[in-house]
Protein backbone atom coordinates (compact mmCIF):
# COMPACT_ATOMS: atom_id res chain seq x y z
CA UNK A 1 0.00 0.00 0.00
CA UNK A 2 1.30 3.34 -0.44
CA UNK A 3 2.53 6.23 1.28
CA UNK A 4 1.56 9.36 2.18
CA UNK A 5 -0.43 11.16 4.77
CA UNK A 6 -3.72 9.37 4.25
CA UNK A 7 -2.40 6.09 4.72
CA UNK A 8 -4.64 3.81 6.63
CA UNK A 9 -7.74 6.05 6.17
CA UNK A 10 -10.94 5.51 4.22
CA UNK A 11 -12.60 7.70 2.09
CA UNK A 12 -16.03 7.68 -0.04
CA UNK A 13 -16.54 9.54 -2.11
CA UNK A 14 -19.70 9.73 -4.54
CA UNK A 15 -19.76 11.56 -8.00
CA UNK A 16 -21.34 11.68 -11.27
CA UNK A 17 -24.77 12.04 -12.17
CA UNK A 18 -27.37 9.62 -11.12
CA UNK A 19 -30.00 8.30 -14.27
CA UNK A 20 -33.82 7.59 -12.68
CA UNK A 21 -35.49 5.42 -15.80
CA UNK A 22 -38.66 6.95 -17.14
CA UNK A 23 -38.80 3.43 -19.03
CA UNK A 24 -36.01 1.00 -20.83
CA UNK A 25 -34.84 3.50 -22.79
CA UNK A 26 -35.29 7.45 -21.29
CA UNK A 27 -34.42 8.58 -17.72
CA UNK A 28 -34.02 12.33 -15.86
CA UNK A 29 -30.73 13.33 -14.59
CA UNK A 30 -28.86 16.20 -13.90
CA UNK A 31 -26.19 18.05 -15.59
CA UNK A 32 -22.97 16.50 -14.49
CA UNK A 33 -19.45 15.19 -16.20
CA UNK A 34 -18.14 13.64 -13.25
CA UNK A 35 -14.84 15.21 -13.67
CA UNK A 36 -14.56 16.83 -10.27
CA UNK A 37 -15.76 13.78 -8.38
CA UNK A 38 -13.26 11.69 -10.38
CA UNK A 39 -10.05 14.36 -9.45
CA UNK A 40 -10.90 14.38 -6.01
CA UNK A 41 -10.89 10.62 -5.64
CA UNK A 42 -7.31 10.48 -7.74
CA UNK A 43 -5.93 13.17 -5.45
CA UNK A 44 -6.87 10.99 -2.61
CA UNK A 45 -5.37 8.08 -3.67
CA UNK A 46 -2.43 9.97 -4.59
CA UNK A 47 -2.03 11.08 -0.76
CA UNK A 48 -2.21 7.03 -0.08
CA UNK A 49 -6.37 6.88 0.98
CA UNK A 50 -8.20 3.68 0.53
CA UNK A 51 -10.77 5.17 -1.51
CA UNK A 52 -14.37 3.87 -2.32
CA UNK A 53 -15.51 5.83 -5.83
CA UNK A 54 -19.23 5.51 -5.81
CA UNK A 55 -19.99 6.96 -9.11
CA UNK A 56 -23.29 7.30 -11.58
CA UNK A 57 -23.02 7.11 -15.10
CA UNK A 58 -20.34 9.85 -15.47
CA UNK A 59 -18.53 11.05 -19.10
CA UNK A 60 -15.06 10.88 -17.48
CA UNK A 61 -13.26 7.78 -16.34
CA UNK A 62 -12.45 6.60 -12.58
CA UNK A 63 -9.37 7.69 -11.36
CA UNK A 64 -6.96 4.46 -10.90
CA UNK A 65 -6.64 2.84 -7.95
CA UNK A 66 -9.97 3.36 -6.13
CA UNK A 67 -12.34 0.36 -5.45
CA UNK A 68 -15.11 1.28 -8.01
CA UNK A 69 -18.74 0.95 -7.03
CA UNK A 70 -20.59 1.84 -10.57
CA UNK A 71 -24.59 2.35 -9.85
CA UNK A 72 -27.03 4.03 -11.94
CA UNK A 73 -29.86 5.43 -9.34
CA UNK A 74 -29.73 7.60 -6.52
CA UNK A 75 -31.14 4.59 -4.45
CA UNK A 76 -28.40 2.34 -5.68
CA UNK A 77 -25.81 4.92 -4.83
CA UNK A 78 -27.28 5.47 -1.20
CA UNK A 79 -27.28 1.63 -0.83
CA UNK A 80 -24.21 1.41 -2.41
CA UNK A 81 -22.51 4.01 0.27
CA UNK A 82 -24.05 2.31 3.08
CA UNK A 83 -22.80 -0.75 2.49
CA UNK A 84 -19.20 1.02 2.03
CA UNK A 85 -19.37 2.50 5.75
CA UNK A 86 -17.63 2.76 7.80
CA UNK A 87 -15.33 5.83 6.54
CA UNK A 88 -13.18 8.05 7.76
CA UNK A 89 -14.27 10.90 5.70
CA UNK A 90 -16.89 11.15 2.95
CA UNK A 91 -17.26 13.37 -0.46
CA UNK A 92 -20.10 13.59 -1.67
CA UNK A 93 -19.82 15.11 -4.99
CA UNK A 94 -22.45 13.67 -6.85
CA UNK A 95 -25.15 15.78 -8.70
CA UNK A 96 -28.20 13.02 -7.49
CA UNK A 97 -31.32 13.87 -9.30
CA UNK A 98 -33.62 15.15 -6.65
CA UNK A 99 -36.72 13.24 -7.94
CA UNK A 100 -37.86 10.00 -9.40
CA UNK A 101 -40.35 8.54 -11.21
CA UNK A 102 -42.93 6.85 -9.10
CA UNK A 103 -43.52 3.84 -11.45
CA UNK A 104 -40.99 3.63 -13.83
CA UNK A 105 -42.51 1.50 -17.02
CA UNK A 106 -41.76 -1.67 -17.35
CA UNK A 107 -41.72 -1.45 -21.42
CA UNK A 108 -41.09 1.62 -23.36
CA UNK A 109 -43.94 4.36 -23.47
CA UNK A 110 -45.29 4.97 -26.88
CA UNK A 111 -46.07 8.18 -28.45
CA UNK A 112 -50.09 8.50 -28.21
CA UNK A 113 -51.67 8.75 -31.38
CA UNK A 114 -53.98 11.17 -30.08
CA UNK A 115 -50.66 12.92 -29.11
CA UNK A 116 -51.30 13.18 -25.86
CA UNK A 117 -47.85 13.46 -24.02
CA UNK A 118 -47.71 11.36 -21.03
CA UNK A 119 -47.68 12.39 -17.42
CA UNK A 120 -45.20 11.34 -14.82
CA UNK A 121 -45.56 11.36 -11.46
CA UNK A 122 -42.48 12.44 -9.65
CA UNK A 123 -41.48 10.99 -5.91
CA UNK A 124 -38.28 13.00 -3.93
CA UNK A 125 -35.28 10.87 -4.20
CA UNK A 126 -33.45 9.96 -0.77
CA UNK A 127 -30.89 12.68 0.48
CA UNK A 128 -27.80 10.63 0.40
CA UNK A 129 -25.27 13.64 1.92
CA UNK A 130 -27.47 14.50 4.54
CA UNK A 131 -28.60 10.73 5.84
CA UNK A 132 -24.94 9.90 6.03
CA UNK A 133 -24.14 13.62 8.06
CA UNK A 134 -26.88 12.84 10.36
CA UNK A 135 -25.79 9.21 11.19
CA UNK A 136 -26.39 8.66 14.81
CA UNK A 137 -23.70 6.35 15.26
CA UNK A 138 -20.98 5.49 12.76
CA UNK A 139 -20.98 8.80 10.96
CA UNK A 140 -17.39 9.32 8.77
CA UNK A 141 -15.20 11.91 11.18
CA UNK A 142 -15.50 14.27 8.06
CA UNK A 143 -18.71 15.06 5.82
CA UNK A 144 -17.69 17.41 2.69
CA UNK A 145 -20.85 18.05 0.80
CA UNK A 146 -21.20 20.31 -2.53
CA UNK A 147 -23.35 23.11 -3.00
CA UNK A 148 -23.44 24.20 -6.79
CA UNK A 149 -25.82 27.42 -6.92
CA UNK A 150 -26.69 30.01 -9.87
CA UNK A 151 -27.68 32.89 -7.29
CA UNK A 152 -26.61 34.02 -3.91
CA UNK A 153 -23.90 31.55 -3.92
CA UNK A 154 -22.68 31.85 -0.61
CA UNK A 155 -25.92 32.37 1.39
CA UNK A 156 -27.16 28.98 -0.05
CA UNK A 157 -24.49 27.43 0.47
CA UNK A 158 -23.84 27.99 4.10
CA UNK A 159 -27.59 27.81 4.85
CA UNK A 160 -27.16 24.36 3.07
CA UNK A 161 -24.28 23.30 5.27
CA UNK A 162 -26.40 23.55 8.37
CA UNK A 163 -29.38 22.17 7.24
CA UNK A 164 -27.79 18.74 5.76
CA UNK A 165 -25.27 18.53 8.88
CA UNK A 166 -21.98 18.15 6.85
CA UNK A 167 -19.12 19.12 8.52
CA UNK A 168 -18.08 21.16 5.13
CA UNK A 169 -19.40 22.57 1.97
CA UNK A 170 -17.42 23.00 -1.28
CA UNK A 171 -19.85 26.02 -2.80
CA UNK A 172 -19.17 26.86 -6.23
CA UNK A 173 -21.11 29.57 -9.16
CA UNK A 174 -22.47 27.02 -12.07
CA UNK A 175 -24.18 29.69 -13.90
CA UNK A 176 -23.23 29.56 -17.91
CA UNK A 177 -21.60 32.27 -18.23
CA UNK A 178 -19.08 31.00 -15.70
CA UNK A 179 -18.02 27.86 -17.98
CA UNK A 180 -17.25 25.93 -14.91
CA UNK A 181 -20.14 23.01 -16.09
CA UNK A 182 -18.10 20.50 -18.23
CA UNK A 183 -14.94 23.00 -18.27
CA UNK A 184 -11.49 21.79 -17.16
CA UNK A 185 -11.50 24.65 -14.08
CA UNK A 186 -13.40 25.15 -11.06
CA UNK A 187 -13.77 28.51 -8.34
CA UNK A 188 -14.99 27.14 -5.22
CA UNK A 189 -15.25 28.46 -1.82
CA UNK A 190 -14.58 26.23 1.02
CA UNK A 191 -17.51 26.78 3.99
CA UNK A 192 -16.84 25.19 7.36
CA UNK A 193 -17.78 26.20 10.77
CA UNK A 194 -14.50 28.54 11.16
CA UNK A 195 -15.67 30.75 7.82
CA UNK A 196 -15.69 30.99 4.47
CA UNK A 197 -12.32 30.65 2.48
CA UNK A 198 -12.60 31.76 -1.02
CA UNK A 199 -10.33 29.82 -3.69
CA UNK A 200 -8.90 31.97 -6.51
CA UNK A 201 -10.31 30.01 -10.00
CA UNK A 202 -7.87 26.80 -10.95
CA UNK A 203 -8.21 23.40 -12.46
CA UNK A 204 -10.34 20.90 -10.89
CA UNK A 205 -7.42 18.77 -10.68
CA UNK A 206 -5.63 21.40 -8.40
CA UNK A 207 -9.00 22.14 -6.70
CA UNK A 208 -8.94 18.12 -5.77
CA UNK A 209 -5.51 18.18 -4.84
CA UNK A 210 -6.35 21.25 -2.42
CA UNK A 211 -9.44 19.56 -1.13
CA UNK A 212 -7.17 16.40 -0.25
CA UNK A 213 -4.82 17.92 1.27
CA UNK A 214 -6.95 19.68 3.92
CA UNK A 215 -9.19 16.21 4.36
CA UNK A 216 -5.79 14.96 5.02
CA UNK A 217 -4.82 17.75 7.18
CA UNK A 218 -8.48 17.34 9.22
CA UNK A 219 -8.17 14.07 10.11
CA UNK A 220 -4.58 13.77 11.07
O1 LIG B 1 -29.43 20.01 -2.13
P1 LIG B 1 -28.36 19.92 -3.15
O2 LIG B 1 -28.61 18.89 -4.20
O3 LIG B 1 -27.98 21.25 -3.76
O4 LIG B 1 -27.08 19.47 -2.32
C1 LIG B 1 -25.88 19.19 -2.94
C2 LIG B 1 -25.08 18.26 -2.09
O5 LIG B 1 -25.90 17.22 -1.55
C3 LIG B 1 -24.02 17.55 -2.88
O6 LIG B 1 -22.94 17.27 -2.01
C4 LIG B 1 -24.73 16.29 -3.33
O7 LIG B 1 -23.83 15.25 -3.65
C5 LIG B 1 -25.57 15.96 -2.11
N1 LIG B 1 -26.83 15.27 -2.40
C6 LIG B 1 -27.00 13.93 -2.05
N2 LIG B 1 -28.21 13.31 -2.27
C7 LIG B 1 -29.23 13.98 -2.85
C8 LIG B 1 -29.07 15.34 -3.21
C9 LIG B 1 -27.85 15.94 -2.99
O8 LIG B 1 -26.05 13.33 -1.54
N3 LIG B 1 -30.38 13.35 -3.05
Amino acid sequence: LGAGPLRGKHVLVTSGPTHEPIDPVRYIANRSSGAQGAAIAGALVALGAQVTFVTGPAAVAPPAGVRLVAVETAAQMLAAVQAALPADAAVFAAAVADWRVVRAAAGKIKKDASGKPPVLEFTENPDILATVAQMASGRPRLVVGFAAETDDVLAHASAKRLRKGCDWIVANDVSPATGIMGGAENAVTLISADGQEVWPRMAKAEVARRLAERIAAALA
